[in-house]
């Protein structure tokens, strides 16, 4: 398996994929992004497939896990191009119906998208959605940092796919992206939360959303995911974050 690869959870019927592909184009602004595939009995659903940049790469990584015919949905967590910039290129290349909040839909034809038969929109409150024998959760996350914001939670393998929230600016090495320890991953988390995140309010409403689901992992758009006793100090991280308009004296 490649680097930039890694399986999160398999037990031979579901199966949940990291990939990291990264546009290399820009390394002077480097970030490692992430991109996440649920399979289920040859069924796909690929989440925060980014850029233009990494399409290519990500189709042939994703094309070994599933028939691409059979990726049935794309679910973007919010508008921003290292999540949607691609759009265009899946929906040529795919049938997939595309989930997104209700807020974004008029914006994808600026990314070359205009089938709007083929999305499924997200009102704030979100949605469950059935996949195979389980169901994927959309979780409200807005302004965290986008205004039309979810984190998707997959019921089998209890991971929350959980878009800018949780991401770390880091040079990503190679190998594991798993954090081992929260007090030195902390710095990495904390310039960029407290200054794209919305408000503390806001991400103590969605750490008690979270708090209610049974959740194994938490797997960012950038950076390492959370497992095992990271998860709930992330979260107690995150409840007591300040952040946003939480500073806004700061930003005028
Ligand atoms: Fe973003
Ligand atoms: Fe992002």
């Amino acid at each position: 398996m490649a680097d930039n690869e890694k399986i999160l959870y398999d037990d031979g019927v579901h199966k949940c994929v990291m990939f990291s592909f990264d546009d290399e184009a820009h390394e002077d602004s480097y970030l490692s992004v992430n991109q996440y595939l649920i399979v289920q009995n040859g069924d796909g659903i690929l989440i925060d497939p980014g850029s233009e940049a990494i399409f290519d790469e990500l189709y042939e990584a994703v094309s070994a896990h599933v028939a691409i015919d059979k990726i049935k949905f794309i679910f973007f967590s919010h508008q921003d191009p290292d999540v949607a910039g691609s759009i265009g290129q899946w929906a040529v290349t795919t049938s997939a119906k595309f989930i997104m909040s209700s807020l974004w839909i008029r914006f994808m034809s600026h990314y070359g998208f205009l089938d709007m038969a083929r999305v499924m929109s997200l009102s704030d409150h979100g949605a469950k959605l059935k996949f195979g024998k389980d169901y994927l959760q959309f979780v409200p996350a807005h302004f965290l940092h986008s205004p039309g914001n979810f984190s998707v939670y997959d019921s089998k393998s209890k991971i929350i796919f959980s878009g800018d929230i949780g991401a770390a600016i880091l040079n990503a090495p190679e190998g594991s992206k798993k954090v081992e320890n929260f007090e030195e991953h902390r710095e990495h988390l904390e310039g960029f939360h407290k200054r794209y995140m919305g408000s503390n309010k806001l991400c103590k409403a969605w750490v008690s959303h979270i708090e209610k689901l049974d959740v194994a992992m938490i797997a960012p758009q950038h950076g390492f995911f959370f497992e095992d006793e990271t998860v709930g100090e992330f979260l107690e991280w995150l409840k007591e974050l300040k952040c946003g308009s939480d500073f806004m004296e700061e930003l005028y």
